[in-house]
């Protein structure tokens, strides 16, 4: 490498500009293309701030490496920076107006085809995946993951500012629940035993204020094994948040101040009034706890219209305490037969045993239940839902969640469908009044709606000493989410603080004295010790940086991220390891559950 003995790069290629005109640059990166033109080679020359053009003479000393340069080689150039001649610049190019006229060059290291040429949409991502450090070369992952760079820069210099401290904690630990399956490590040492991934770093934040540190924060890396999505990775990062002293209005302030700023800074925009909505109000309206504002679409309640309707479907679902509810899809396309079949897919798929539709036509309403309901219901359920006399209405009849959680993907579906959202803008939200249990039908068990470390609501703590199924229902927590475009971007809540309260509220999870010591008692005895009042948040990193990248797919600002079947293409990980390594762990592998 006698080139970068005697040369150190001067410039970025893609920095040089006019201004530059004259000056011996010394350039560093790869090719992104080559042409041969009237003897001289032209190459683009990348790194990760741009493109410049390269021209070289494979005639004149030192250059005769030029002619051998191919697309991807890693090469240098010493030149001077020129004016592109009058009518060859390049408006597409930020350093379009110039070019160097290269006077040495050496090749720094050859490159064998690419699999697929960079920046091309068709590629299938299972190859992208696999050849990941390739795909992050095009230019779209470069400016992510860059975004990802400065925004968590800029977090980091907001929290300082603000009198946080950054703690690390460990990654090798014990059980920390946040719903989904842990990630396990087997311990050598002591053979049967495990560390498990954290979760997130909920207890040891916790302990940090137990310690004293009264602000922390930390870009903590979280471990969940579940059922991946498109905004979900089984490895994330999160801005984690705790604060000693403080009420839930604290933590939402101090946060909104944060979300301000990142969006001043990255989007040039100001957030304006942050809305709080109830999450039962949520749900009634939106059908998500994390409604997308930006969809006009509102859920409404039906029951007085249908109550004593001979649609058995409606008024059966009322009489044993369901509800009738629907929205409707303001549009003026004619719906074809194949779009409400997709949308009853929709609705089944999301728990609903599917959904009735009603549109106006110049015989009067329509619907495939005119035979049990006169042209005067449906036109008073259609005026309530259309109320401007277009659209078509979509209704489900079943339990409130059930048609909750139908509705809501529907209103997202036709949100989508017929451009209802205008993505030019952002739109946030707090969440609050969080339910503090949830029913889980398949474990048949109640668990904690956000953590089993958040605070009920001072009037509600007296609900969880009955533990009975109508107390828990009832009984809400100091929890809020920061939801952002239909995204949940951060969730928190106030911490118990109180050892006996924490205590009671493992017993109202159904969790034995024994289960809950082996599993939390270090924590619960920590919270005795005088604990302060506390609570905090948690933002998902990715999910933040996805919408200040525009893009749908957490994998996008991710560096090395996992398939939705969480696994890593490129190391073909998980794997299967050395014989000699289960040995040593004390492991032995059972059949696999398919093979049994
Ligand atoms: P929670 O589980 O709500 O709270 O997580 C906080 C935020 O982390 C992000 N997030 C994820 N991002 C990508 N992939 C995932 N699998 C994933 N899961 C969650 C979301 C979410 O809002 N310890 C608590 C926080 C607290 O109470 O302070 C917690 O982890 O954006």
């Amino acid at each position: 490498m006698a080139f970068l003995k005697t040369k150190k790069r001067t410039n970025y290629c893609g920095e040089l500009q006019k201004d530059h005109q004259g000056q011996k640059v010394v350039l560093m990166g790869w090719v992104d293309s080559r042409r041969d033109h009237g003897g001289l080679v032209f190459i683009d020359l990348r790194d990760r701030e741009g493109i410049v053009q390269v021209v070289l003479d494979p005639q004149a000393a030192d250059m005769a490496c030029a002619k051998d340069m191919r697309g991807e080689f890693v090469v240098a150039v010493e030149g001077d920076v020129r004016l592109r001649p009058e009518g060859m610049t390049n408006n597409k190019l930020k350093t379009g107006a110039v070019e160097v006229a290269a006077t040495s060059c050496a090749i720094l290291s050859k490159a064998q085809p690419l699999p697929f040429h960079l920046n091309d949409d068709t590629v299938t991502e299972a190859v992208r995946l696999k050849y990941r450090y390739l795909d992050l070369r095009s230019e779209n992952l470069q400016k992510f993951i860059r975004l990802r760079h400065e925004v968590v820069k800029k977090v980091r210099d907001v929290l300082s500012r603000d009198g946080f401290f950054e703690v690390e904690t460990p990654i090798l630990y014990k059980s920390t629940p946040e719903g989904a399956r842990d990630y396990l490590v087997p311990s050598r040492v002591h053979q049967g035993t495990f560390f498990a991934l954290p979760q997130s770093p909920q207890t040891l934040k916790q302990l940090l204020m137990v310690s004293g540190f009264d602000r922390y924060f930390q870009i903590a890396r979280c471990f969940r094994d579940e059922d991946l999505r498109a905004d979900r990775q089984p490895e994330f990062s999160q801005i984690d948040i705790e604060m000693s002293f403080i009420e839930e209005e604290d933590i939402r302030t101090i946060n909104e101040k944060l979300l301000r700023e990142i969006w001043q800074t990255f989007r040039g925009k100001s957030v304006g009034e942050i809305p709080k909505i109830p999450y039962s109000e949520a749900m009634a309206k939106y059908g998500s706890d994390k409604p997308d504002l930006r969809n006009p679409i509102v859920i409404q309640d039906l029951g007085d219209l249908v109550k004593d309707v001979p649609f058995k479907v409606f008024s059966d679902t009322l009489q044993r305490g369901g509800v009738v509810r629907g929205f409707g899809v303001p549009t003026k396309e004619e719906i074809s037969r194949s779009q409400f079949d997709k949308w009853t897919s929709i609705a089944k798929d999301n728990h609903a045993k599917g959904v009735v539709w009603i549109k106006k036509d110049k015989d009067g309403y329509n619907s495939p239940a005119n035979k049990f309901l006169d042209q005067d219901t449906l036109g008073n359920i259609y005026k309530r839902l259309c109320p401007d006399g277009t659209g078509v209405a979509l209704i489900v009849a079943d339990d409130f969640k059930n048609a909750c959680d139908a509705l809501g993907a529907l209103r997202i579906a036709a949100g989508n469908q017929f451009a209802l959202i205008d993505k030019t803008k952002d739109a946030f939200c707090w969440v609050v009044d969080f339910p503090l249990f949830d029913y889980d039908p398949q474990e048949k068990r109640w668990v904690a709606c956000h953590h089993p470390f958040t605070a009920p609501k001072d009037e509600h703590l007296k609900l969880l000493q009955g533990s009975d199924s109508e107390s828990l229902t009832k009984a809400q927590a100091k929890a809020y989410d920061l939801v952002c475009n239909g995204y949940e971007i951060a969730g928190g809540s106030i911490r118990i603080h109180n050892s006996e309260v924490q205590a009671l509220m493992f017993k109202s999870l159904g969790l034995s004295d024994e289960d809950a010591k082996n599993k939390f008692g270090y924590f619960i005895e920590a919270l005795s010790y005088g604990t302060p009042p506390h609570g905090g948040i948690a933002w998902g990193v990715d999910r933040l940086i996805m919408i200040l990248c525009n893009t749908e797919a957490i994998r996008d600002v991710i560096a090395f991220p996992k398939t939705a079947k969480a696994q890593c293409l490129m190391s073909e990980s998980p794997s299967v390891v050395d014989k000699h390594q289960l040995i040593e762990l004390g492991i032995r592998l059972a059949p696999k559950a398919t093979d049994l």
